[in-house]
């Protein structure tokens, strides 16, 4: 049995077309994977670790091989236990709206928290970074008011697709399927609905084989 946790990345709940294509995945991912868990982590309902103060130290002392203070420690819990809910999944399915051509800030906290050494990647001068999530895949479903293609150049402007292929790389994570939702805000009622039908469709062919 494998647990897929889907992270999602969206504050516009019932109006996502994000969520709405994961959904989409994950109902015919059940269909065919009856026995695996799901987790929904709401990035939007979560409190995470602000990472200043003794959890910022923690990360020094991490890296600079010292001893963390008790206060350190205490802090460092926070941090251990979003990072081991995360390790604990065997498949992510990431759902995110394109905000200023990025990711929403909500998901780049999560990564400031999970990315840590020792824990998600490694660093020796010997063999630079590692990633130590190892074995696992994800589906990386991207939603955009416009739409950015090679054919015009707009791709370049893309940072939301590249920025989660580089950090999930890093961590490990090179099998990456990615479902692109554009664009959701520039056309007419039928182009979107067009859109998002071609975008569910590829969610659960993908979802099937996942
Ligand atoms: C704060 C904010 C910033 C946005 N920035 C962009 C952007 O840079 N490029 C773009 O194409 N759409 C942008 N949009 C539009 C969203 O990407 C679009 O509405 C998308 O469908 C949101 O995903 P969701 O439907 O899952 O919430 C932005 C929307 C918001 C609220």
């Amino acid at each position: 049995m494998s647990t897929v946790l889907h992270i999602e990345s969206s504050p516009r709940k019932i109006r996502s077309r994000s969520i709405k294509v994961a959904r989409v995945f994950l109902q015919e991912y059940t269909k065919y994977h009856p026995s695996d868990e799901i987790v929904t982590l709401d990035i939007w309902d979560t409190v995470l670790p602000e990472v200043n103060g003794d959890t910022l130290d923690s990360k020094y002392a991490i890296l600079h091989g010292k001893e963390k203070t008790v206060k350190q420690i205490e802090a460092w819990g926070a941090v251990e236990r979003v990072i081991s809910h995360f390790l604990d999944a065997d498949k992510y399915i990431f759902s995110l709206p394109m905000w200023n051509f990025g990711i929403p800030y909500k998901l780049k906290h999560f990564f400031d928290v999970i990315i840590q050494p020792g824990y998600t990647f490694s660093f020796s001068p010997e063999e630079g970074y590692k990633g130590l999530v190892k074995s696992k895949h994800a589906c990386v479903i991207c939603a955009r008011g416009g739409s950015y293609t090679s054919e015009d150049g707009s791709q370049e402007l893309d940072v939301q697709q590249k920025y989660m292929n580089l950090i999930l790389g890093f961590i490990g994570i090179t099998d990456v399927r990615p479902i692109i939702i554009q664009p959701t805000l520039a056309g007419d009622p039928e182009q979107l609905e067009q859109v998002l039908k071609l975008a569910e469709e590829e969610a659960r062919t993908i979802a099937r084989e996942f």
